[in-house]
């Protein structure tokens, strides 16, 4: 399998980023974060989720985020539902997609989203139909599948077997989560493998957080794996408020630093994302974790 020469990068820092912030971060900011991102050459964005607001406060003004929005035409804008309630809130606010999550872990699956993994499929049967109907394109992505932070084993036919049923119910893309930032680069390689043996390589994408500074790494080994779709955060925001330990993402910057050193192209415009992340880090009080961003500090203007 050769490296891709073009990859396409999701950019969830306004809603996997901010969603575990304590400190309530307003609409206003949220709407220049993701219009900014976009300014930057980001296609495919998520700008928030549909959840309980009880479960997830921080999301609670998702439909005031998309209603403010300038839209740019060719843009994918995407948000999270996890039942039909939540793909209600999608279609009433307009979003271009919606994404559907389940686990590879039971335990983290029940504290996240309350149910198992078979109820959460379940759940998600109606929720597609009616995206099927409507023209609603959805990805899927399975959280904890390098790990979990709860104390249970995460196998690769759980995996597969999880995939293979989302890929099923027509997701276009199926994530592999790395929820806790635990993985390797070996171990990320079998995962995809697995993955790969039931599910079309080209479908499968990577989500990988960086808690224990091995996320470009997995994204190398993903690449040399031929996998083009990388999920990333600007700031290297986030978290998972029902993952405890977890931190963010791998930082959007730091990704496209290593693309742009490997010769691939990602579309997206470097100094303006080190920018980005540290605007959207002065407000937040702390500086990003992204090591590119704090290099290309004084560098970038
Ligand atoms: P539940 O309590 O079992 O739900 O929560 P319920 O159906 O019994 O409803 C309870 C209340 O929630 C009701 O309101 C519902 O109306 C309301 P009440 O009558 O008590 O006033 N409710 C909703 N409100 C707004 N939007 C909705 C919605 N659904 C129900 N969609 C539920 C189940 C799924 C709702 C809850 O567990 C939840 O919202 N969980 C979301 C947790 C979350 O967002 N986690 C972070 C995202 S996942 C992630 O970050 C991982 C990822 O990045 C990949 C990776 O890193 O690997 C994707
Ligand atoms: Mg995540």
């Amino acid at each position: 399998m050769t490296i891709p020469s073009r990859v396409r990068i999701f950019e969830v820092g306004a809603r996997d980023g901010l969603q575990n912030e304590k400190q309530m971060v307003p609409s206003d900011i949220k709407v220049e974060l993701i219009e900014r991102l976009v300014d930057a050459g980001v296609t495919a964005i998520e700008t928030g989720s549909f959840v309980s607001p009880k479960w997830v406060p921080q999301m609670a003004d998702t439909a005031d985020v998309m209603a403010k929005l300038s839209r740019r035409k060719g843009v994918t804008y995407a948000v999270l539902t996890p039942n039909m309630k939540g793909y209600e809130g999608a279609i009433a606010s307009g979003a271009d997609e919606i994404e559907i999550f389940s686990a590879a872990a039971e335990m983290f699956n029940k504290r996240n989203i309350n149910c198992s993994i078979a109820e959460s499929l379940e759940r998600f049967v109606p929720v597609t139909e009616a995206a099927k109907a409507a023209g609603i394109p959805y990805r899927a992505s399975i959280s904890c599948a390098l790990g979990s932070p709860f104390d249970e084993e995460v196998t690769l036919e759980t995996i597969a077997d999880v995939a293979k049923k989302l890929y099923d119910m027509g997701a276009y893309e199926v994530s592999i989560g790395d929820t806790i930032g635990v993985g390797t680069p070996i171990r990320t390689k079998q995962v995809i493998e697995a993955v790969a043996n039931v599910i079309p390589l080209d479908v499968i994408g990577v989500h990988f957080h960086d808690t224990y500074g091995q996320a470009l790494a997995n994204y190398l080994a993903a690449l040399e794996m031929g996998i083009s779709k990388l999920d990333s955060s600007v700031a290297g925001l986030g978290g998972c408020p029902y993952a405890p330990g977890a931190t963010g993402n791998v930082a959007t910057e730091d990704v496209v630093y290593m693309l742009e050193g490997m010769g691939i192209d990602s579309g997206l415009d470097l100094k303006k994302l080190v920018k980005i992340a540290w605007f959207i880090s002065d407000y937040l009080g702390r500086p990003p974790v992204s090591s590119v961003a704090r290099a290309l500090k004084d560098k970038v203007g």
